[in-house]
């Protein structure tokens, strides 16, 4: 990805509303999803972020027929060529682990990178490979290639041993064209994964949840679908956490409330006002935010992916704070370059603890590590005397789209500059 910078001039009044784009982590799944049906499928509020673009050039390399404008996808995959190498480009991001399922399923063969993604630990894919194989799926590492091939997958009753949202994904859409009926129990119950159940079940697939069971009849065929993409709740966290910083009620449009429920709670406790008037969620300003303890879970628990950002704001409450990340075994790459702003932020393994309230001063060298460490960093830099400089910026179009113009709109001054 090019080397862009982003130039904040902190401390701007920020007043306004901002609406909230299609979510990055259930436009994935759905284009790969595409993979299952040789159908017309229109999927719409999809957000234009790089990740999904690389998504797009990938099924275009396999021979789909795709387009995408102003968020609207019109895709129609009648003969996806197998074999095909699923490029480098794909193999940049995590979700082209989300290759495997679906294509295994349509045609009995895939090949594709080894899955890249935000550099924030351990990302196993091993649960994905023991499900599959579990369907009669042969998996081989080449180089750093992996390779699937399959005579046919058959329906399987498979426990997963930990909670993984891609991978219970993967297995959805597996399953969904395997000969038999499937169950996956110990499923993740991410909103994402419901919004791509939704979506396979539009294209003709029987696919129903029970709490973290998952309980699909496998189909010999898909097709045609018109679906829209639901609100991305990690966006709609990150603007709800950058209205704590305002000096006027900032209003987040077209949200899913419901979806960020445990951050909402976690900030009321913190003191934070917040008003829901049906997808309007309210900030209003306040002084005065009180420290808290949390730790990040597995949804409906508070999400790993506004950690970084919530670091942000805690750096301005009152008191001692304490992070626990359990989710991923390096999490913290964003705390350094928070200090380096003027936060004072102590990392002991998976605990950071934050001590506020400090004042922040721009700086040229922080560094975006990846997607969610650069929200938190742009956080810092609008609350920051003078100006900053965020490097390898492009970390955050990957998944937040157009957020410049939606930042500049409620008042910041933010500019992309090479
Ligand atoms: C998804 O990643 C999201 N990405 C991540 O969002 C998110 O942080 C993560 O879920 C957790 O909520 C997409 O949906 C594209 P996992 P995923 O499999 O599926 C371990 C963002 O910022 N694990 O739920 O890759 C794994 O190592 C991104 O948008 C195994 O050990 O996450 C991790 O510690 C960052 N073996 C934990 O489980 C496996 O086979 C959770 O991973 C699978 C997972």
């Amino acid at each position: 990805m090019d080397n862009k910078k982003l130039k904040i001039i902190g401390k701007n009044r920020l007043d306004g509303s901002v609406t909230i784009s299609g979510a990055k982590n259930a436009a994935l799944p759905g284009l790969a999803a595409l993979t299952l049906s040789s159908g017309k499928i229109k999927i719409s509020n999809v957000p234009n972020v790089n990740d999904v673009r690389i998504m797009i050039d990938a099924l275009q390399s396999i021979g789909g027929d795709i387009s995408f404008d102003n968020n609207i996808i019109n895709a129609e995959l009648k003969n996806i060529k197998s074999g095909v190498f699923l490029g480098d480009n794909v193999g940049s991001i995590r979700a082209s682990i989300l290759f495997l399922g679906p294509m295994l399923a349509r045609n009995g063969y895939v090949r594709v990178s080894q899955p890249g993604g935000c550099p924030i630990g351990h990302r196993g894919v091993d649960f994905h490979f023991e499900g599959l194989k579990k369907m009669g799926a042969q998996i081989e590492i080449i180089g750093n290639d992996i390779i699937g091939k399959t005579n046919g997958l058959i329906g399987v009753d498979y426990t997963f041993p930990g909670k993984t949202v891609t991978g219970t994904e993967n297995l959805i859409m597996a399953a969904s064209l395997a000969n038999g009926d499937s169950i996956l129990r110990n499923s993740a119950l991410e909103p994402e994964i419901d919004d791509l159940i939704d979506l396979l079940n539009k294209m003709g697939a029987k696919i129903r949840r029970d709490g973290d069971n998952i309980l699909i009849k496998g189909k010999t065929s898909l097709g045609d679908a018109v679906h829209e993409i639901i609100p991305d709740r990690i966006e709609m966290g990150t603007y709800v956490i950058a209205g704590c910083f305002a000096d006027n009620n900032i209003i987040v449009k077209n949200t899913r409330p419901e979806l960020i429920e445990n951050l909402l709670d976690i900030l009321r406790k913190m003191g934070v006002k917040i008003n829901i008037k049906n997808s309007d969620i309210i900030i209003s300003p306040n002084k005065q935010m009180s420290p808290i303890k949390l730790e990040t879970m597995p949804y409906p628990g508070f999400p790993t992916d506004l950690q970084a950002q919530l670091m942000a704001l805690l750096t301005q409450t009152d008191g001692v704070s304490q992070i626990k990340e359990s989710i991923f075994n390096n999490r913290f790459n964003h705390a350094n370059e928070l200090n380096k702003m003027g936060a004072n932020i102590v990392l002991s393994k998976d605990i950071a603890q934050i001590t506020g309230v400090t004042q922040f001063k721009g700086n040229k060298t922080v560094y975006a590590t990846d997607l969610r460490a650069s929200a938190a960093l742009v956080l810092g830099a609008l609350i920051a005397d003078g100006q900053t400089i965020i490097n390898n910026a492009s970390q955050l179009f990957r998944g937040y789209e157009n957020l410049p113009q939606k930042l500049s709109k409620l008042g910041a001054d933010i500019a992309v500059i090479n």
